[in-house]
């Protein structure tokens, strides 16, 4: 079993690609989607300390809760409701820097502050999202974007 570390650095671009490192190295032996999903959002999760981090899963016309790292939240999603469903709607990512003023922004957790959402893509269609919640205000930035969409990357060519 490879061993996660967290990364030491100060800034963020050098914990993005410590950690895109690692992940790729974590799951290259593994097929399993849900222990990929779980030890993405563990990796995440212990490397930036934000709030929540994890998957919401697209079945039978509704996101469902997947594996996640945080607070206790929301098992269900429709289609363009909250910013999950809306970056599913969209099919593309979502970063919003101030909750309260997201229209029809879904609260899971009160101490949410901002959020960022990236869809997560197999054959073309839609197969779930990565939600990321920060209690600060402003935490994502086009910065976290790119890094994350590497991440999400990884977890597509793992899908097919
Ligand atoms: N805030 C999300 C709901 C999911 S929780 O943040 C974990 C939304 O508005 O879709």
């Amino acid at each position: 079993m490879h061993e996660f570390t967290t990364p030491k650095e100060t800034k963020k671009e050098e914990k993005y690609e410590s950690i895109i490192l690692q992940i790729k190295h974590l799951v290259k032996d593994e097929k399993d989607i849900i222990g990929i999903l779980s030890n993405i959002a563990a990796a995440i999760h212990q490397t930036f300390e934000w709030l929540w981090v994890g998957f919401y899963i697209v079945k039978k016309n509704q996101l469902i809760l997947g594996p996640f790292q945080g607070p206790v939240a929301c098992f269900r999603i429709e289609k363009g409701k909250g910013v999950c469903g809306m970056t599913w709607k969209l099919n593309k990512t979502i970063i919003v820097h101030d909750v309260e003023k997201f229209p029809g922004h879904i609260a899971c957790s009160s101490d949410s502050k901002s959020e960022i959402v990236l869809p997560i893509k197999k054959n073309n269609r839609i197969f779930g999202v990565l939600d990321i919640d920060s209690i600060e205000l402003n935490s994502f930035d086009k910065t976290d974007q790119k890094y994350l969409e590497k991440i999400v990357n990884i977890i597509e060519k793992k899908l097919g």
